[in-house]
């Protein structure tokens, strides 16, 4: 018998109610199987761990996680502690040292779900966007200076390097590759950011030289939202810089119907290291600990992480219990118009996946 061991980490706000229902879930797909076991240890890591110990998690956290093969990660942010301090001290921290410089999240209108844009369902609006999750806009270069003083400086420096571009590229390019239409759209913004954004563009272009069978296109990122909410189903696969991708990924799940069913994976493609899987919604204050927070994006990136470890059969029956849930509007939670609860739509997962027949 397989097993895989998962470092289970709630994090912050909704995260420890989504990621507990993702662990049941997660059991349940094992046990239907037959084929692997999951051995689940949870970590108290985040901004509770902070207040007691003025950490984030233990200095060699990144270190001890790398004894798991898979991470299962809720949110971080809490209102009372600035953002960037939770964010580079729990996800950040884990991100960069465990090398996980693809960020995939994949967007589809499930089934059940009304997507905001008239006349899309399912089949237009198919979507993977790959986001750049390593450095860019997000390489925590820059500096401040002459604090308070009428002269204050302050500077974020966007840093991209060949290397990291080209891994980016090369992975999206395999991925539009191994999706039915072999389509990447490249999102750039070279026309005013006449330096990193210039070489981003060329190397898309030497690395599509090694992916003859896949179309590509190149997109500014402004007009790439007109394009998603005009045109959607023109698009396939997309990469895009972090914060590029972050922005268009948001709007990417608002287009699918909810940010609480949006998944996503940081993926470590050499599997040097552990990959991270997270809902994309974050922490919510405004719901934590009424149990109605939306567990599906949870369910979904669990089925990435399926996947990711080898079980495609497993990652395949937990997402056609998700969709014969989110099927039935009476088991939508309240991001969905419904007012089903976390619980129940956990349950209701459990039950599909315990009736399946396959
Ligand atoms: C995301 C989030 C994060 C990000 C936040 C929490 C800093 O918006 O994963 O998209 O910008 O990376
Ligand atoms: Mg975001």
């Amino acid at each position: 018998m397989r097993t895989h061991r998962i470092a289970a980490m709630g994090g912050d706000g909704i995260g420890p109610e989504v990621v507990s229902a993702g662990v049941e879930v997660l059991k349940v797909c094992a046990e239907r199987d037959g084929g692997f076991a999951l051995e689940i240890r949870d970590f108290d890591w985040g901004s509770d761990y902070y207040r007691k110990h003025g950490v984030m998690m233990p200095p060699d956290g990144a270190e001890q996680l790398r004894a798991y093969d898979a991470i299962l990660f809720g949110a971080v942010g809490a209102p009372d502690i600035p953002d960037h301090v939770t964010l580079w001290g729990l996800r950040l921290s884990i991100c960069q040292p465990l090398d996980q410089y693809a960020n995939v999240r994949p967007t589809r209108v499930l089934p059940g779900i009304t997507s905001p844009l008239r006349h899309v369902s399912g089949p237009e609006l198919d979507w993977v966007i790959v986001r750049e999750n390593s450095e860019g806009e997000y390489s925590g270069v820059g500096g401040r200076a002459h604090r308070g003083l009428p002269i204050e400086v302050a500077q974020d420096v966007s840093v991209m390097t060949r290397a990291g571009v080209q891994r980016i590229m090369r992975y999206a390019f395999r991925l539009a590759q191994s999706r039915p239409r072999k389509l990447l759209t490249v999102v750039t913004k070279s026309n005013a950011q006449r330096h990193a954004m210039v070489m981003w563009d060329e190397i898309a272009a030497e690395v599509a030289a090694e992916f003859p069978d896949v179309s590509w296109d190149k997109m500014l990122v402004d007009a790439m939202t007109m394009r998603m909410v005009g045109k959607p189903g023109s698009l396939d696969t997309i990469v895009a810089t972090n914060l590029h991708a972050d922005i268009l990924s948001d709007l990417a799940a608002a287009l699918a119907g909810s940010v609480g069913i949006a998944p996503t994976a940081n993926i470590n493609p050499e599997r040097d290291a552990p990959s991270m899987f997270e809902p994309i919604h974050g922490s919510a204050f405004d719901i934590t600990g009424k149990g109605i927070a939306n567990p599906i994006a949870t369910f979904w990136t669990g089925a990435m992480m399926l996947e990711h470890l080898g079980e495609k059969a497993a990652a395949d029956r937990l997402m056609k219990a998700v969709e014969r849930v989110t099927a039935d509007p009476s088991l939508h939670t309240p991001d969905l118009g419904g007012t089903a609860t976390t619980r129940q739509v956990t349950e209701a997962v459990c039950a599909a996946l315990r009736q399946a027949n396959d």
